[in-house]
């Protein structure tokens, strides 16, 4: 007896992504945002998608946050959860990608290991990491979520950057500090080193 999967025989439909790039006019790809809460990785995933749909692009934004709360909402912050977590968005926008979307996902993703393993499952050259970098003391500072707070007084276990670690990656494809940065600038970079990316 054999493993179940043996008898899974994915089916080739005839229409494929190329078809699909063809007619949005721009390629699909994954922009990978990954940093700290509180980094801004969802308030920039946002202004670029923004920026994005108004000229047309099709786009879509996964978020740790909202992922957390529906498809992912069996999952805790545990190593091995965190793992899944990542692995489920790296296939559901592995799917987004062939439906020739440009997907923009915000998810702290702190594990070298796991933002790898979702390089490999999404395909290289579909692939883009953007580390949106800030130190610890600004995202703590910040605390839009008061998350932190709670971490420090004990409330919140395994917390990035307090008792639970985060990865940086080390060669990632854009890398924007947002505690030296403006949103706006930003903004520009992301526009001047990715958007040609989509050009068919
Ligand atoms: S990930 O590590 O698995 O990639 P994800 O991006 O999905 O994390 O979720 C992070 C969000 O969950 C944070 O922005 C924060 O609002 C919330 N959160 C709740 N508990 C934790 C925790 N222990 N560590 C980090 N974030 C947490």
């Amino acid at each position: 007896m054999g493993d179940y999967r043996e008898n899974i025989i994915p089916h080739s439909h005839a229409i494929s992504m190329n078809e699909r790039q063809k007619k949005n006019g721009h390629k699909a790809k994954v922009l990978w945002f990954t940093g700290l809460s509180g980094s801004g990785k969802s308030t920039l995933a946002g202004r670029f998608e923004t920026y994005l749909h108004n000229k047309g692009y099709n786009t879509y934004i996964l978020d740790g946050d909202n992922i957390r709360a529906g498809l992912n909402n069996d999952l805790d912050f545990s190593e091995e959860s965190r793992k899944e977590n990542i692995r489920r968005i790296a296939e559901v926008s592995k799917l987004f990608v062939d439906a020739g979307v440009i997907v923009l996902t915000a998810f702290i993703s702190p594990f070298k290991e796991d933002r790898e393993a979702a390089k490999k499952v999404i395909g290289e050259e579909n692939f883009i990491e953007i580390h949106v970098d800030c130190p610890l003391e600004v995202c703590e500072q910040r605390d839009v979520k008061g998350l932190y707070k709670k971490a420090r007084a004990g409330e919140i276990k395994h917390f990035t950057g307090i008792d639970s670690p985060f990865e940086e990656p080390d060669n990632p494809a854009l890398r924007l500090n947002t505690e030296i940065n403006s949103l706006d600038q930003c903004l520009e970079e992301l526009i001047k080193n990715i958007e040609p990316q989509f050009r068919l």
